[in-house]
């Protein structure tokens, strides 16, 4: 039991984060499903949503955003004590029982389960996508913990989208009118009916159908909200409930829902169990082999011991000892599990409403960058369908849905600079040159090799500068809330471009293209020497120069004197060296370092500032107006990391870190990462916002590893290089890399941030920070002492 607070505590040993109450300060959630194929959102009251594919076209069950904190509706399971009439939710919402009652929620990799113990009944119910599977099981196993023989009723609910979501909000009358259902096989089947003739959109889906299977043949049903519910009623009152049967009542049309109700009896000690399955399928029928065999005794548990063992196996890659728990319990559960479901599940948590179905050239491509060392196979189809999206030009699309294909939006300046870095880290994560050669189509015809496609981002970049010389901003540049009027320059992508020069330049050289990377190295050399001119303004550099040439981010202004990011990339990048990059970091520690994390500017903007973009539309202190956005704070430690101070990277990783923050002031969940923290300029400083989506979660997980524990694969082999805070005594690390595993035994006897004294494998003392990688070993012991030099 870790980190224990008045809402909950992780449960290291069983990978669980563990719920104790449930009016948690917002809905925590979970996502139940290991892919993009089939995904349930699920809270820790059993809110939330269910889809296929797609969360906006492709919607299985309708979920309120804008009900925020109400958390409505969701996969509702109710007891009814048919002696008493007394009713209740078995995951507390949406009855909501003030008294009386145990509770406790369990959100593990891929399953969440509810215990709930009211007026001598205890409940627990499992939700769960088995592996492979276009459903999500609900098992609700129910037992008599009281002296009497109890008459009980159990009804099972969840309502309908089918399938447009944004259609359904502003629309939702259509939808209901074409709606239809009917029950067969102890099944519900609900679609929607749309004339075949009508645009593609509204038809799209109509051929599928939703199904709520049951194990148990239903004593009445309900497919109406109107019916079940009640007029003037809400799910924690329904008029069904409180009659204690289902209307049965049908008729196509009308807002559709699941409802089965159960009647049984229990003797003390008796327990009895019913399972549901929520999906959906081509063909009323087609699901029921494989429902029917998670209905069978014991299947829920091994379904459930697969997805465990699935994630297991997934999280495997990199497990770590260190001085600190909150490190250790996130680098080896929690951070790889929600990289892999931030990736898969995209923008579907708790709080967008919107027709969000799209994946990000650069959202996408930094988490790929970080995936490629959990499966290398998700990141190389990241890589291969960016290269696809790219233009001859060396511009590409900036978005692309998975049903839809590209969308029309490009220009972007930042985003073929995360292609050159994905290419280049897939690269060194898995050995394979080949992949270099191989050819990928632009998408305005044509094609050339993943290398020339790598050099071409670069190319388009350096073809595309302004007045300062600098990088043109265009549509923006990461900071989606600085725009520049597109003509504006950006220091932040310019740095970005040295750093994909020599990354462009290291592949060369790796190919036998000394030339090529010649000159990938002179354009390098010649944009840092511009961004050293242009942009260095005292004591940091300025972020970007707007049309009319004046400086954004520079002591000079009233209002963002100093960026975040102009600094930790003019960093990581090399384009900030020796007494600059000591300056530029120590004016990020004394200006924008506050309790939370690093704010992304300072002071944020009062007002929209049409010369530079969307930023001053957000109050004070709030997203990218000068919140602590933590994805750009990530930039921080690794910034840190490379200058070598060990202490500012690690006390960074900790400020932000959820795990290390008090719940009533954060609000989101302590085990998952937040886009935002608001900062000490907003009223609500250290409330937590957007948790889920988020660059963070790739960004951390590379820092801690990479940077912190100096884990980093390279072209030959794995290097060790750490810069660790230097209070701490050493770490050990198990990391498989190209299939070999290493177990790492980090000592600092001298207590320094880094330098490597002495480096041992299997016994040998080798020269180099970098562990040649050999095929054929199976493991390796790795021995490496820190100390001065
Ligand atoms: C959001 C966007 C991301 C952008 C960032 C900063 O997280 O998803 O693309 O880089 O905001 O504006």
């Amino acid at each position: 039991m870790k980190n224990r607070t008045a809402y909950g505590y992780f449960d290291d040993e069983r990978n669980e984060y563990v719920i104790t109450r449930p009016d948690t300060p917002t809905p925590w959630i979970n996502m139940l499903g290991e892919s993009d194929r089939f995904t349930g959102v699920i809270s820790n009251t059993a809110g939330g949503y269910t889809y296929h594919i797609d969360p906006a076209n492709k919607r299985i069950t309708r979920y309120h955003y804008i009900g925020v904190p109400e958390d409505r509706p969701g996969r509702y399971l109710y007891l009814k004590d048919r002696e008493s009439g007394d009713y209740w939710s078995t995951s507390w919402q949406p009855v909501l029982k003030r008294n009386g009652y145990t509770y406790e929620c369990r959100h593990g990799m891929g399953y969440t389960t509810i215990a709930f113990t009211y007026a001598g009944v205890a409940s627990e119910n499992t939700y769960v996508v088995p592996l492979g599977q276009n459903f999500e099981l609900w098992r609700t196993t129910i037992r008599n913990v009281s002296k009497e023989t109890r008459r009980l009723s159990l009804f099972a609910y969840n309502e309908w989208c089918l399938w447009n979501m944004v259609k359904d909000t502003f629309n939702a009358q259509a939808i209901a009118s074409q709606g239809r259902g009917f029950v067969r096989d102890d099944t519900f089947y609900f679609h929607p009916f749309a004339d075949a003739a009508r645009n593609q959109q509204d038809c799209a889906f109509t051929q599928y159908y939703a199904f709520f299977a049951c194990s148990n043949t239903p004593d009445s049903v309900d497919f109406r909200r109107d019916k079940f519910i009640g007029p003037y009623r809400n799910e924690g009152n329904p008029v069904a409930i409180e009659q204690g049967r289902c209307s049965g009542f049908y008729a196509p049309g009308g807002y559709h829902v699941a409802a089965a109700h159960h009647d049984f009896e229990l003797r003390p000690d008796e327990e009895r169990t019913f399972l549901f399955a929520l999906g959906t399928c081509d063909e009323p029928g087609e699901e029921q082999e494989a429902v029917r065999a998670c209905f069978r005794e014991h299947a829920v548990d091994q379904e459930l011991a697969k997805v465990k063992e699935f994630w297991s196996e997934f999280t495997s890659v990199l497990k770590c000892s260190t001085p600190d728990e909150g490190f250790d319990v996130f680098t080896n559960v929690w951070n790889p599990y929600l990289a892999r479901q931030e990736y898969f599940k995209k923008v579907n948590y708790y709080y967008t409403a919107w027709n969000e179905t799209q994946y990000s050239f650069r959202d996408h491509g930094q988490k790929a960058i970080n995936l490629v060392t959990f499966d290398s196979a998700i990141a190389r189809d990241c890589m291969e369908t960016m290269a696809r999206l790219q233009f001859q030009c060396g511009d590409n699309y900036h978005s692309w849905s998975r049903l839809g294909g590209p969308c029309a939006d490009r220009g972007f300046s930042d985003d073929p600079l995360w292609f050159v870095y994905l290419v280049y880290t897939y690269v060194r994560e898995t050995g394979d040159l080949a992949i270099l050669d191989q050819s990928y189509d632009f998408v305005d015809g044509g094609n050339a090799s993943l290398y020339e496609h790598a050099k071409l981002c670069c190319d388009w970049t350096y073809a595309n500068r302004g007045t300062h010389g600098l990088p043109r901003i265009g549509t923006a540049d990461w900071n989606d809330c600085i725009n520049l009027k597109s003509e504006g320059e950006s220091e932040m992508v310019a740095c970005q471009f040295v750093l994909a020069c020599h990354r462009v330049a290291e592949i060369a050289d790796l190919i036998g293209k000394p030339d090529e990377a010649g000159h990938y190295r002179e354009m390098a050399d010649a944009m840092k020497a511009c961004i050293n001119e242009t942009c260095w303004d005292g004591q940091w550099y300025v972020r970007a120069f707007d049309i009319q040439g004046n400086a954004v981010g520079s002591a000079g202004n009233e209002e963002g004197k100093i960026f975040l990011n102009a600094q930790t990339w003019a960093v990581i990048s090399g384009v900030a060296e020796g007494e600059r990059a000591r300056q530029c970091l120590d004016s990020v520690h004394r200006l924008l370092f506050i309790r939370c994390g690093l704010k992304v500017l300072t002071p944020s903007f009062s007002r929209y500032d049409p010369l530079v973009g969307a930023i001053g539309v957000n109050p004070k202190g709030l997203k990218e107006n000068g919140g602590v956005f933590c994805h750009a704070h990530t930039w921080g430690i690794i910034a840190a990391c490379v200058a070598g101070d060990g202490d500012r990277a690690f006390a960074y990783y900790r400020a932000a870190l959820p795990y290390y923050q008090d719940p009533d002031i954060m609000k989101t969940e302590p085990y998952a990462f937040a886009q935002f923290y608001a900062s000490d300029e907003h009223p609500e400083y250290g409330l937590a916002r957007n948790s889920w989506h988020t660059g963070t979660i790739p960004w951390t997980f590379i820092a801690a590893t990479q940077y912190i524990l100096g884990i980093r694969p390279s072209f030959n082999g794995l290097e060790i290089n750490p810069c660790i805070p230097r209070e701490w005594d050493g770490f050990k690390v198990r990391r498989i890399f190209r299939g070999t595993a290493y177990d790492i035994d980090v000592q600092n006897p001298e207590h320094v941030s880094r330098g490597v004294r002495t480096i041992e494998l299997d016994g040998k003392s080798i020269e180099s920070y970098v562990l040649p990688h050999d095929a054929e070993a199976r493991s390796h012991e790795v021995k490496v002492v820190l100390g001065a030099d």
